[in-house]
């Protein structure tokens, strides 16, 4: 089986944790936390970076320090992993769904304006499979109606927009490092910021919020904490994201030379736009079956993918409406298309030539007319 993705752990990881372990800085404080974090936001070109369990926990942190809260309405993707409407959620607070650019599958910053209204505080770019979001269009509504902007960088470690590096641009940037994602940590999250206030109130928040006198709480805060451990793997792996992410480009572009006239939409580099490729999705054109036929077949062959995300409004569990998420309307058309037509392909760093075209053959061999043959 060709795996969808795999970690690559081929740098200083070993070393890391053995020195981790013997220092017997374990939990959630040590060197390799605090070098993590400033190397991070080091290399994003922001000012402070706070560590926490997951992608998920930074951005519920990032909306807690925004302020986010009961009364207030987040701009989201509905094209997005629910992850994005749950934090909005879990702030009391309702998401507000767009659709999606049909060539980034990004965001479409077109459709942003219509969607704010008297209580909109704040848009969520999810920076959508490597690519990044159009930042400047983002940037300008936002300071145009006077809201906040949250970064969701989990799929784009090292993405640049106008060659500004992703996570850069808002508020707060939301890293993910889970294990399929471009640096991991196992599993792991990091919030950067430029904004000393946001930046204290996701440390107090992410640690119970603790303060003085200890265990005397002002406020309502969490475990959110990543241990010395990981941040010992995320540190090696971060001293390797040159070599990642060109390898990611590798990647896409072979098969971006297998499958170009395939009947199949490939992702995009936009102009102004450095797309790392974190998984190399597709949408099947009209000359291939179902996409669940054609996943099927692949995984006879040996060929792992993965379905793109169902949107929001199409989310069982938001679909019939509640107090927390009212019923939704509107059209999402490029979003629907995506989730009907779309998946990725294998894109793990440890995918040899030999195997990407092993993919490519086994997906044209998935056309109607081969099949027929
Ligand atoms: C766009 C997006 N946002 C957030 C997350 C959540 O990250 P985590 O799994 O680390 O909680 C992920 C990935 O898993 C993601 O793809």
């Amino acid at each position: 089986m060709i795996p969808v993705c795999e970690p690559l752990l081929d740098g200083n990881e070993e070393k890391y944790i053995l020195e981790a372990v013997r220092s017997t800085w374990i939990s959630s404080a040590g060197r390799f936390i605090t070098d993590f974090e400033e190397q991070m936001s080091t290399y994003c070109g922001t000012r402070f970076g706070v560590s926490c369990s997951s992608g998920t926990t930074a951005l519920h942190l990032a909306c807690l320090a925004l302020g986010i809260g009961p009364g207030d309405e987040v701009i989201i993707p509905t094209f997005t992993l629910i992850v994005s409407a749950n934090v909005v959620i879990a702030c009391g607070a309702k998401p507000v769904l767009v659709d999606s650019d049909p060539d980034t599958w990004c965001i479409d910053p077109q459709k942003i304006e219509e969607k704010i209204t008297s209580k909109t505080k704040a848009i969520m770019a999810v920076h959508m499979y490597g690519h990044p979001c159009a930042m400047d269009s983002i940037m300008m509504l936002a300071q145009k109606h006077g809201l906040k902007v949250i970064e969701d960088c989990a799929e784009a470690h090292g993405a640049t927009y106008q060659g500004k590096k992703v996570g850069s641009f808002g508020d707060v940037g939301a890293f993910s490092f889970y294990g399929n994602k471009i640096l991991t940590t196992g599993e792991g999250g990091m919030l950067l910021t430029n904004d000393k206030t946001i930046a204290a109130k996701a440390r107090l928040l992410r640690n119970q919020a603790f303060e003085e006198p200890r265990f005397v709480h002002r406020e309502i805060g969490y475990n959110y904490r990543l241990t010395n451990v990981q941040a010992a793997i995320g540190l090696a792996q971060l001293e390797r994201i040159k070599q990642k992410i060109a390898k990611k480009r590798h990647i896409a572009a072979t098969y971006e030379k297998l499958l170009k006239s395939a009947d199949l939409t490939l992702p995009v580099e936009k102009p102004q736009s450095l797309n790392v490729y974190w998984m190399y999705g597709i949408v099947l054109g009209s000359s291939y079956g179902t996409k669940d036929e054609v996943v099927k077949r692949l995984g006879q062959n040996g060929i792992q993918t993965r379905s793109f995300f169902c949107p929001m409004h199409q989310q069982p569990v938001y679909r019939s409406g509640s107090s927390l998420f009212p019923k939704v309307d509107g059209h999402y058309p490029v979003a629907d298309h995506l989730f009907k037509r779309g998946f990725y392909l294998p894109s793990g760093l440890p995918l040899s030539d030999d195997q990407l075209t092993e993919v490519a053959e086994q997906l044209l061999a998935c056309r109607k007319t081969t099949l027929s043959a």
